[in-house]
């Protein structure tokens, strides 16, 4: 590569041209603002609906390689970690940047261990929920009022302030979302036991009814562990970005997550995972696959589970979970949507419509089927999205904390409404 690391803008409007200079690939958008036309100009902006293109954050956390179906935490594979390790020790990866080494793991767990109960005046606060509400909407606004629980959360300059809230909030997600299931079924609180895994604890409060002891079937914990790994992060996706877009104006971090569980609730991010069960159930058989795909086509509907802003390859979780399925159906019996499933992904890994526009299954195209297999409801599989999620969540938040290169988020825009005018009285309208 020749020349120095700059840009070259001729402005054809003045003939003036401007030398930008070129940094980590980018250039920086306020770079543009001395592009003038005149004194009273105010000068160029980059307009970018949708960030398409436009990098908001330095981020050491998390690599993806969409073109090349590439996913790293820290540097560590995906495949790796979801193979070797377990979804507490990951989160530590996200938050601390390495892995624990036994001192640390077992002083990191033990932290999350003693907070995973709920203050008894929110269980009286989920109480009030209509008997039908949506986990989801239950997620959200329970842990926006765990900030009513935690004033002291406010103060995000302390490390240990925030250390202490970071490690609440994982430890309380399981028991939120358990409850929240559990209230929409009528059925009796299970409060945590400290002797499970992660995921155990988590199934123990969703499963259990009179048993004295839950003991998890041993694959089933281990798979809902990888799924966590899997959700745990993916750089700035569009809960994430909401995490930092809320949490720049220094509000305390419960009320940042809650936010961005709101944005993961939406169904072509997190909530995709319950539409494509949903799809899956509406298709109802192999036969009328080919149907559907002529629907997708002619752009009548979404094939969901399929797609990606940044995959344009398979997307490596996908990869995983499609393995994982078929350790966890020997276990509960093959799920019959998994051949429409199949059927799917077949016809359009072939299909020209498909392919050209690089659309391959992405993560949530195969973990409803697990969750559907595992007998969890398909309300539920948004908060199995979120309960890993927020790991990946707060440790962007921990790094936006303390990037000195960030500060509120305020974008601008393009105005379009009309020119100055002056207030008509009613009479005369
Ligand atoms: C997640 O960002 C992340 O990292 C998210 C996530 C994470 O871990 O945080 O990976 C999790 O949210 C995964 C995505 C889950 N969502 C879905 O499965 C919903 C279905 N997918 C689509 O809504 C879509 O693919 C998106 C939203 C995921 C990505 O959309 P883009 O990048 O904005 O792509 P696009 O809408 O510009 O589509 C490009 C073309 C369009 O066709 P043309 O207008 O060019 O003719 O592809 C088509 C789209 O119509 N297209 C689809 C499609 N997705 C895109 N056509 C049919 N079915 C689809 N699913």
């Amino acid at each position: 590569m020749s020349g120095n690391n700059t840009l070259t803008i001729t402005d054809n409007r003045t003939g003036k041209t401007y030398e930008v200079p070129i940094a980590d690939g980018t250039i920086r958008a306020n770079d543009l603002r001395q592009i003038k036309t005149d004194a009273q100009d105010f000068g160029l902006m980059s307009y970018d609906p949708a960030f398409l293109n436009t990098a908001s954050c330095r981020s050491a956390i998390t690599y993806i390689d969409g073109d090349n179906g590439v996913l790293q935490y820290r540097g560590y594979p995906i495949e790796q970690l979801a193979e070797e390790s377990n979804f507490l020790e990951v989160a530590y990866l996200l938050l601390e940047g390495e892995l624990p080494n036994k001192a640390q793991y077992e002083a990191w767990t033990a932290d999350i261990n003693v907070h995973t109960f709920l203050h008894e005046n929110v269980r009286k606060f989920m109480d009030g929920f209509r008997y039908d509400a949506h986990p989801m909407s239950q997620l959200i606004s329970t842990i926006g009022a765990l900030s009513s629980f935690y004033p002291e959360a406010k103060d995000i300059s302390s490390h240990a302030q925030r250390y202490s809230h970071i490690v609440r909030m994982i430890a309380k997600m399981p028991t939120i979302a358990a409850w929240s299931h559990r209230h929409s079924i009528g059925f009796p609180l299970i409060y945590p036991d400290p002797e499970l895994s992660y995921a155990g604890n988590f199934l123990s409060m969703i499963k259990r009814i009179t048993e004295d002891e839950y003991t998890p079937h041993p694959v089933l914990d281990r798979a809902l562990d990888v799924l966590f790994i899997l959700h745990a992060d993916h750089e700035q996706n569009c809960s994430t970005s909401t995490m930092r877009v809320v949490g720049s104006s220094n509000v305390d971090p419960y009320s940042a997550v809650s936010a961005a569980a709101a944005a993961l609730y939406g169904p072509l991010h997190g909530g995709a995972n319950e539409a494509v069960l949903r799809m899956l159930k509406e298709i109802g058989s192999k036969d009328r696959v080919p149907q559907v795909i002529k629907e997708v086509k002619a752009g009548e509907r979404l094939l969901m589970g399929f797609g990606h802003r940044v995959y344009k390859s398979y997307d490596p979780r996908a990869k995983t979970i499609k393995k994982l399925a078929d350790q966890v159906f020997d276990v509960t019996g093959k799920n019959p949507l998994l051949d429409i499933a199949l059927e799917l992904e077949r016809i359009a890994l072939e299909d020209d419509y498909f392919v050209k526009r690089k659309l391959y299954p992405n993560v949530d195209f195969y973990s409803g089927l697990i969750y559907e297999a595992m007998k969890f409801p398909t309300a539920m599989f948004t908060v199995l999205f979120a309960i890993p999620r927020v790991a990946g969540w707060l440790a962007q938040w921990n790094e936006l904390v303390e990037d000195k290169e960030q500060k509120i988020a305020r974008p601008r825009q393009i105005y379009t409404g009309p020119a100055l005018r002056n207030y008509v009285a009613m009479d005369k309208r």
